[in-house]
């Protein structure tokens, strides 16, 4: 879908305490790397709690355009029937990611090598996009891609026919520039090497090797180096896709602000590559208790208890961004009921996300009566402490699902209802979050 239908305004007004469990749904990033490291494998892979948010289901639906047999079963119960490394089919219309920046951007890189055209595109967020980071190091592998002005969608990719293997050191801290060239990589002979200055989420490493191909994986002076042997055989596997921390986190902050909250988060993925947000809520005072570790689907995984807390603001260190990349928003929504200011800094990546995460925060925070400061690569939030957050605004969306549940859990602790323009996007990760919230006593609830 390239396009919202209508706008969905939504309001969360001021809650009493949350309370029971909060099964949130499985993790966005895996879902997408199991839908296509299965069309990838040959045979039939297996996937258990797939996230079925719009962003995955677009992810599907372009596995089935390159040939692969993709079928659900039932809730998040999937399986691919695959076509081997190698083995796409040149798809007979446009792809679509819809809101998907790792959709698009993985699926380039998996077709890439393959001697194939494919034109994609999607809704007005993704189509406002950088694909000139995945696309530069596509290049070196020998595939074309001609888009729009500044590497903009719609945009059509010439696989190569003859791919080379390529050592690319990735030049922003992105996981899916690390995974295109690792997908691109699977289909050239030799090894395809990434160096990453900083550690982003190893998903696809982790991945590629439950499927039988060779990943090493170093910390060497420079950075993270991962070598891929090319042209392996894929194997189909099973894929129990653990619930995503990034979903969690909305639950998890609203219990922490809304007080005599008490919940518990069965579950939720504690990659490190993906727990930043955790570390700094614990440094700043929040009560959670990581219970029953254990290891689900090849990722670590605990079971989250989180009871209301005071406050503080903190710092965050700039080399912790990569790991809580997407939470940014709903830290900055949190640190308004710290006492004191949170400071973000090294996030520029948040201008390039759904919308310009850094400016969308920023507008909204000050709607709701927030003192903010930022540059392009800093947010800073002066806490107005527990029970401090006017709100009473209606906060823009931009066609991003997390800055909508962002304001939206702010507004379940501030003094006045804040509404969101459009929780539509929702959708695209955490289809089940109204529900969700409701089952927790949280009031958010369609205009
Ligand atoms: C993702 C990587 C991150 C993240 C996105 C999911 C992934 O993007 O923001 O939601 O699954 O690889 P970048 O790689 O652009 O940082």
């Amino acid at each position: 879908m390239s396009g919202h239908g209508n706008p969905i305004p939504m309001t969360a007004r001021r809650s009493g305490p949350l309370t029971g469990v909060a099964e949130v749904p499985g993790d966005k990033s895996i879902s997408h790397r199991a839908l296509i490291l299965g069309a990838l494998a040959v045979g039939e892979t297996e996937v258990t709690g797939l996230l079925e948010g719009q962003d995955v289901l677009d992810t599907a639906k372009a596995m089935r355009a390159f040939g692969a047999t993709v079928t659900r079963h039932g809730d998040g119960h999937w399986t691919v029937a695959g076509v081997g490394v190698g083995g796409f089919a040149e798809p007979a219309d446009v792809i679509d990611c819809g809101n998907s920046g790792t959709g698009v951007r993985l699926i380039m890189g998996a077709m890439a090598t393959s001697p194939l055209t494919a034109t994609f595109t999607g809704d007005a967020s993704l189509r406002k996009r950088p694909m000139g980071r995945v696309t530069d190091p596509l290049a070196l592998f020998g595939a074309q891609a001609y888009g729009r002005s500044q590497g903009r969608l719609p945009m059509t990719v010439v696989g190569a026919a003859d791919p080379v293997p390529v050592t690319y050191r990735t030049p922003v801290p992105s996981a899916q520039v690390k995974s295109a060239v690792l997908l691109a990589g699977l289909n050239a002979p030799g090894e395809t090497v990434v160096i990453e200055k900083e550690a982003t989420r190893d998903h696809s490493e982790r991945m590629l090797r439950g499927f039988g191909a060779a990943v090493e994986v170093e910390d060497t002076a420079e950075g993270r180096l991962i070598r891929l042997t090319g042209q392996p055989e894929l194997r189909p596997q099973r894929v129990a896709v653990p619930r995503d921390p990034s979903s969690a986190a909305f639950p998890v902050c609203a219990a922490l602000i809304v007080p005599g909250s008490d919940i518990r988060v069965p579950g939720v993925s504690q990659n490190p590559t993906r727990n930043g947000l955790y570390t700094t809520l614990v440094e700043m005072g929040a009560d959670i208790v990581f219970e029953n570790p254990r290891e689900e689907g090849g990722e670590p995984v605990a079971d989250l208890v989180v009871r209301h807390s005071s406050l503080r603001g903190v710092e965050v260190p700039p080399g912790r961004a990569a790991s809580m990349i997407d939470e940014y928003p709903v830290l900055a929504a949190v640190a308004a009921f710290a006492e004191g200011r949170t400071v973000m800094r090294g996030v520029k990546e948040l201008r390039v996300k759904e919308s310009d995460r850094i400016d969308a925060m920023a507008r909204g925070l000050e709607a709701c009566g927030v003192t903010v400061e930022e540059d392009e690569d800093t947010l800073i939030v002066h806490g107005l402490g527990a029970d401090g957050v006017p709100g009473g605004a209606t906060c823009a969306t931009h066609l991003d699902h997390r800055i909508a549940m962002s304001f939206l859990v702010l507004g379940l602790a501030a003094r006045a209802p804040v509404t969101v323009d459009d929780g539509s996007p929702i959708d695209t990760s955490f289809p089940v979050f109204e529900t969700l919230m409701a089952g927790l006593g949280a009031p958010v609830a369609r205009d």
